[in-house]
C-alpha cells in the first residue's frame, strides 16, 4: 500500500507513530526555515512540515512542489504547536522524513477549494478536478449513504433488485425518446427507456412480487435545474396491493431515510386531493411548508365597476404576512415579476391593510373601505398585511399565483432548506386535454389505472375521470410518483381507445403487455423516486446536477468528453443512416 493512514484520519493519539500519506497538494507555505504543505485525500487534509535546518536536501525538493502534486511522505506524527480547531486533523503535523513524487500536476484551471475561483462552464470541462472539491465530495457521499440505505430497507422489506433492459421500444411517458439505431435490423431502433415501466408490470406478472431497482432513465426533455436528460429513479412495484399500501410502504422508505440520513423524525404524510391543491396552491407540487393558501373572491368583487375583476372567470389572492408597508417601488417590482412572459399575468391588485388599521389599494376607485374589509376578513388578514390579488382565466391564473405565492415564501424566509414538509398529492385526474393536438394524453402514463367508480364517465366525461395515482411532494419538488395499474387486457385496450389510439396502434406498440395481462396478471401497482431529486433535496440544494458525477449541461452536452459529436462515415454506412454532412 502506497500510505498506512488516510489524510483524514490521524489524531493527537497517533503521536510518534511513522506512517505513510498519499494525497495531492493542497497548498504549501514557506516561512523560510520551514516549509508547510496541506495534502489532501478524499478523507480530509493533514499538514506536513519540512524543517530546512535538519532535512535540507528534502525540504528544497518539497519547496518545488506544485498545486495538485500527487505525492506520497513518510515521517513522524508529532503535536502541532499552532492547532487547527477547524478541522479533525488540526492537533497534529507530520515531520516529513521523505517524499515521493507519483505524479506532476499542470497548474488546475481553476482553484481547487470550497468557494472556487471557475465558472461554471470551465469547471464541468475539468470535473474530474471539480469532484476533488469538498462540496462536490459530500454530495456524491450523501448520493452514497441515500443508495445504501435505499437498498438495505427494500431487501428488508423482501424487494428483488432486478435489472431491466436499456434497449427497448419506446414507452410514451410524456417525453420524447433517446433512440438507438439497430445495426442488425436495418431501418429499425431501439428506444433508451423513460423508465422500466412496462418491464416491471411484466415482472409482476411474472410473479416477482416486491421489485425494485436504483435505475438510469432517459427523457429527450429540455433541462431545468431540477431535469437531466439521463437521471435516476428507484424505482418499484408491488403485486396484490392497494394504493394505500404502496403509500405506507414508500412513505415508510421516506421516514427511514430521514432518519437514518439526517437524523430526522418527521410526522406521517398529509394528503391532498389534487383538485384541492390546484384550487389552494395553484400546483400540483405544493410546497407546504408555510401556508399563504389562495383565497377566491368573485363574489366579493363582482359589480363594483371594476371591469377586470368582472369579467375574469377567476378573482384570487394570497395573504403577505406584515408587508403592508411594502413601497410602491416594491410593488411595482411584483407586478414586473408576474409579468415576466414566463408568468404572464397582465397586472397584479394590492391590499394593504397599514397597520393603523386604514386601508390603502391600487383599486380604491372601485372598492370602499367595507369592501376591502370584507376581503381582507376573508384571508383573516390582520393589520400589517398585504394581500395580492390576480385574476383572469382560472387554470392560468392559478399557475400565476402559484409563482407569485413562491416568492413572496421566499422574500419571508417561508423555504427554508433544513425544514422538511412532505406531502402525497392523491386522485390525480386520469386524462390531461392537450390543445394542441386536440385530444386526451395520460396525465400520469396509459398504464394507469381509473378509479373504478369513476370508469362509466370514461365514455360521457373523459375528463373528469380520476386516477389511483400518486405523488410524494416535498417542499414543493416532485420527488416521485406512481399508481395501481391496469391489469386487465379490455381495460387498458379501452384506455389506448380514448388516448387515441387505433386497436392495431395499441397492438403494435403494447401488444406485448396486452398479451401479458392474459396470462393471470395480479392486481399491481407502483412508484419511482427521483433519486437525483430526493438526494439534492436532503442536500439541501434546488440543483440536481451537482449530486450527479458526471451530469450535462444546460444544452445536453457532456463538455468534458464532448458530446454527442459525430461519428465516422464509416459507423453511419454501417447503420444505413443517411446523415446530412454538416457544411463545417
Ligand atoms: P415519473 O415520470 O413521474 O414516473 O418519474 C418519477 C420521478 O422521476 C423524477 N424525474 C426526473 N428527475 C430528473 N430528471 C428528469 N428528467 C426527471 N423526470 C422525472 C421525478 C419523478 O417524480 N414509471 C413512472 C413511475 C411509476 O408509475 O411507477 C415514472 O417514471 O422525481
Amino acid at each position: 500500500m502506497l500510505r498506512t493512514h488516510t489524510c483524514g484520519e490521524l489524531r493527537i493519539t497517533d503521536i510518534d507513530k511513522t506512517v505513510k500519506l498519499s494525497g495531492w497538494v493542497q497548498r504549501s507555505r514557506d516561512l523560510g526555515g520551514m516549509t508547510f504543505i496541506d495534502l489532501r485525500d478524499r478523507y480530509g487534509i493533514t499538514q506536513l512540515v519540512f524543517n530546512m535546518e535538519t532535512h535540507a536536501t528534502l525540504c528544497k525538493k518539497a519547496r518545488k512542489l506544485g498545486r495538485e502534486y500527487v505525492i506520497q511522505v513518510e515521517g513522524l506524527v508529532a503535536e502541532r504547536s499552532n492547532k487547527n480547531t477547524k478541522i479533525p486533523t488540526g492537533e497534529i503535523e507530520i515531520t516529513a522524513e521523505n517524499i515521493v513524487v507519483l505524479n506532476e500536476s499542470k497548474l488546475p484551471p481553476f482553484t481547487i477549494e470550497d468557494n472556487t475561483d471557475g465558472g461554471e462552464e470551465l469547471r464541468m470541462k475539468y470535473r474530474y478536478l471539480d469532484l476533488r472539491r469538498n462540496p462536490l465530495r459530500k454530495a456524491l457521499e450523501l448520493r452514497h449513504k441515500m443508495a445504501i440505505t435505499t437498498r438495505n430497507y427494500l431487501d428488508k422489506q423482501g424487494f428483488f433488485d432486478i435489472e431491466t433492459p436499456y434497449l427497448i421500444k419506446s414507452t410514451p411517458e410524456g417525453a420524447r425518446d433517446f433512440i438507438v439505431p439497430s445495426r442488425m435490423n436495418t431501418n429499425q431502433f431501439y428506444a433508451l427507456p423513460q423508465s422500466p415501466q412496462t418491464f416491471k408490470q411484466l415482472l409482476m406478472v411474472a410473479g416477482y412480487d416486491r421489485y425494485y431497482q436504483i435505475v438510469k432513465c432517459f427523457r429527450d426533455e429540455d433541462l431545468r435545474a431540477d431535469r437531466q436528460p439521463e437521471f435516476t429513479q428507484i424505482d418499484c412495484e408491488m403485486a396484490f396491493v392497494e394504493q394505500e399500501d404502496i403509500l405506507d410502504m414508500f412513505e415508510g422508505l421516506t421516514l427511514h431515510l430521514f432518519k437514518e440520513i439526517k437524523g430526522m423524525e418527521i410526522d406521517k404524510f398529509p394528503r391532498m386531493e389534487y383538485s384541492d391543491a390546484m384550487k389552494y396552491y395553484g400546483s400540483d407540487k405544493p410546497d407546504i411548508r408555510f401556508g399563504m393558501r389562495f383565497v377566491e373572491l368573485n363574489d366579493l368583487t363582482q359589480d363594483k365597476g371594476f371591469a377586470i375583476f368582472d369579467q375574469a372567470e377567476l378573482v384570487v389572492g394570497i395573504k403577505a404576512d406584515g408587508l403592508s408597508d411594502y413601497s410602491r417601488k416594491q410593488l411595482d417590482q411584483l407586478t414586473d415579476l408576474v409579468r415576466k412572459p414566463q408568468i404572464g399575468a397582465k397586472g397584479l391588485v394590492y391590499i394593504k391593510y397599514n397597520s393603523d388599521g386604514s386601508f390603502k389599494s391600487s383599486v380604491d376607485k372601485f372598492y370602499n373601505t367595507e369592501d376591502l374589509q370584507k376581503i381582507t376578513d376573508r384571508f383573516e388578514a390582520k393589520p400589517g398585511d398585504l394581500i395580492l390579488i390576480l385574476s383572469g382565466e382560472t387554470e392560468k391564473v392559478r399557475k400565476q399565483l402559484n409563482e407569485l405565492r413562491l416568492e413572496m415564501g421566499n422574500r419571508l424566509g417561508y423555504r427554508n432548506p433544513n425544514v422538511f414538509a412532505p406531502l402525497w398529492v392523491v386522485d390525480f385526474p386520469l386524462l390531461e386535454w392537450d390543445e394542441d393536438n386536440g385530444r386526451f394524453h395520460a396525465m400520469h402514463h396509459p398504464f394507469t389505472s381509473p378509479k373504478p367508480e369513476d370508469i362509466a364517465l370514461l365514455e360521457t366525461d373523459p375528463g373528469k375521470v380520476r386516477a389511483n395515482a400518486y405523488d410524494l411532494v416535498i417542499n414543493g419538488v416532485e420527488i416521485g410518483g406512481g399508481s395501481i395499474r391496469i391489469h386487465n387486457r379490455e381495460l387498458q385496450k379501452l384506455m389506448f381507445k380514448h388516448l387515441g389510439f387505433t386497436e392495431e396502434e395499441a397492438q403494435a406498440q403494447f401488444g406485448f403487455l396486452m398479451d401479458a395481462f392474459e396470462y393471470g396478471a395480479p392486481p399491481h401497482g407502483g412508484v419511482a423516486f427521483g433519486f437525483d431529486r430526493i438526494t439534492s433535496l436532503f442536500g439541501g440544494s434546488d440543483s440536481i446536477r451537482d449530486y450527479i458525477a458526471f451530469p450535462k449541461n444546460n444544452s445536453g452536452r457532456d463538455v468534458m468528453i464532448d458530446t454527442p459529436s459525430l461519428v465516422s462515415q464509416a459507423q453511419l454506412d454501417e447503420l444505413m443512416l443517411n446523415i446530412v454532412k454538416p457544411t463545417k
